[in-house]
């Protein structure tokens, strides 16, 4: 071999191991959540070692570690001046670290310029769920020493707002507790239901816990709370099974066991974005709100409630309500958000119970709703989630499909309209009167609209 290819050769060797050199050095500088294993767990018998990052405008992407002493003896980017965003992680079934944490603190640094403090509780979260039940309370004690020296430095308590997500929502609740309610805000993402629901409010989340609580249900039948714990409870499609999360025993872990409570923090990521809005709609349940018997935000004077970090969720009036159930449906992938669409069925008495399926139709995109009629009720409503606009809406189809077993007769509807909710702007409903429509003839009406031109 030539030398000058040697001598590049060992160049090349040189600056490999240089490049290696310092990422390896800037990964070791970067702080992390820390991880721990079962053997580690029952041998040590670790108590709850709780540490804190902080990551900033200034150090994205590595996070710093944060302790007492960070603001007056190291350097820090922590800034008094600016309000805090603490978040929480839940339980760990097997002792890793939250893998989101990275992401959510990206995100709410991507909207605000804050100071983000991650509380690192995973030695104290892991392994058997009743242990750590008993954990959370202390958690929230050593939380409220820090926050009390941050007040020390000159940051006020209403500065601070608390993410937690399913068992860090208690914890959070908790802390917000020993201060009397008086921290900023509290956000609950799938706030913890098992050992929680039947809970005094001292010992899980609920509105006095903070000026501001808002809370995001995606798993009520299981991981998740059924109860409303804020002044707003966003219960998304429902709160319980959310679209995309697999219903199947037979799919992966994920998609059966914590999809649907994870879906929560998802949103909410989505939602700091701010691509699209997610408004909830006031509902007493969510039969009621499918039922579109609850289409307009009247009890918040007309602006409804939205996911995110606006203040109070958008909500201008005062005193807020509170545990005010919200319903909004989604889609399953980001950016979530979808067009509630109320579709009003007037038929004419029929002899025999009927099935009719409704299709609204987008270029390519389609929303199908199967409605049973019966006989003895002629007026339906019902909501569906369509992706796009009302305006954009280009045809709707119906085909009488039910009734297998006799032959049905046609059905008559006196009238169809479909209309979006919420609306501001009150636009009137596109309805088609006087149709019938026969067993194996669909039927369907184009419609000849243009958006945005008033
Ligand atoms: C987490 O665990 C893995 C091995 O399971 C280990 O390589 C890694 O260093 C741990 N990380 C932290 C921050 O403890
Ligand atoms: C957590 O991991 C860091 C390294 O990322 C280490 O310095 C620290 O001692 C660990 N903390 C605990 C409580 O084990
Ligand atoms: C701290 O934040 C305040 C208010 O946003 C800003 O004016 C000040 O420059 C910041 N200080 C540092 C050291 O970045
Ligand atoms: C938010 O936006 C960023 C940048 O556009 C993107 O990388 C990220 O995936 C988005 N997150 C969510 C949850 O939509
Ligand atoms: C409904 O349509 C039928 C024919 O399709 C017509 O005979 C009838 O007069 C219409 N009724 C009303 C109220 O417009």
């Amino acid at each position: 071999m030539p030398w000058e290819h040697i001598t590049i050769l060992l160049l090349m060797v040189c600056i490999t191991s240089l490049v290696v050199g310092v990422e390896e050095r800037q990964r070791d500088e970067c702080a992390d959540l820390n991880n721990t294993t079962w053997m580690e767990y029952r041998h040590h018998r670790v108590k709850l070692q709780v540490q804190y990052l902080l990551l900033t405008r200034r150090n994205t992407d590595c996070a710093q570690m944060f302790n007492q002493e960070s603001l007056t003896e190291q350097p820090s980017y922590f800034n008094t001046s600016r309000p805090t965003k603490v978040i929480i992680h839940g339980y760990r079934a097997l002792g890793s670290k939250p893998s989101w944490v990275k992401e959510l603190a990206r995100a709410l640094l991507r909207a605000q310029d804050v100071n983000v403090l991650v509380v690192d509780w995973v030695y104290g979260a892991s392994f058997a769920y009743n242990l750590v039940v008993e954990n959370y309370k202390e958690v929230a004690v050593q939380i409220s020493v820090l926050i009390n020296q941050l007040q020390e430095h000159g940051c006020k308590l209403e500065s601070f707002h608390f993410i937690g997500v399913s068992l860090g929502a208690h914890v959070a609740g908790f802390v917000g507790t020993l201060f009397e309610g008086k921290i900023g805000r509290i956000t609950g993402l799938d706030p913890a239901g098992p050992m929680f629901k039947g809970a005094d409010t001292f010992d899980r989340l609920d509105p006095s816990d903070a000026q501001f609580v808002d809370a995001i249900h995606t798993d009520s039948d299981y991981f998740g709370i059924s109860i409303p714990v804020g002044h707003v409870d966003f219960f998304l499609n429902g709160g319980k099974d959310q679209t995309g999360c697999a219903r199947s025993r037979f799919a992966s872990m994920y998609g059966y066991v914590i999809c649907d409570h994870m879906r929560a923090l998802h949103v909410y990521m989505s939602a700091l974005n701010g691509s699209c809005p997610l408004r909830g709609i006031p509902c007493f349940s969510y039969e009621d709100f499918l039922k579109g018997r609850c289409v307009d935000c009247d009890v918040f004077k007309g602006t409804c409630p939205t996911i995110g970090l606006s203040e109070n969720s958008g909500i201008a009036m005062s005193p807020i309500p509170e545990e005010q159930k919200l319903f909004l449906l989604t889609t399953s992938s980001p950016p979530f958000c979808t067009h509630h669409i109320l579709l009003e069925l007037d038929v004419s008495p029929l002899d025999k119970s009927a099935e009719v399926e409704v299709t609204l139709r987008t270029d390519k995109l389609g929303t199908v709703q199967r409605i049973r009629l019966q006989t003895s009720t002629t007026v339906y409503r019902t909501v569906l989630a369509h992706p796009v606009a009302l305006c954009e809406i280009d045809s709707i189809k119906l085909k009488n499909t039910g009734a297998r077993f006799y032959r049905q007769s046609d059905i008559h509807f006196k009238s169809i309209c479909v209309s979006e909710f919420p609306s501001l702007r009150r636009d009137e409903p596109l309805c088609v009167n006087n149709i019938s429509v026969r067993r194996g003839t669909p039927w369907s009406h184009d419609f000849v609209q243009v958006c945005g031109i008033f």
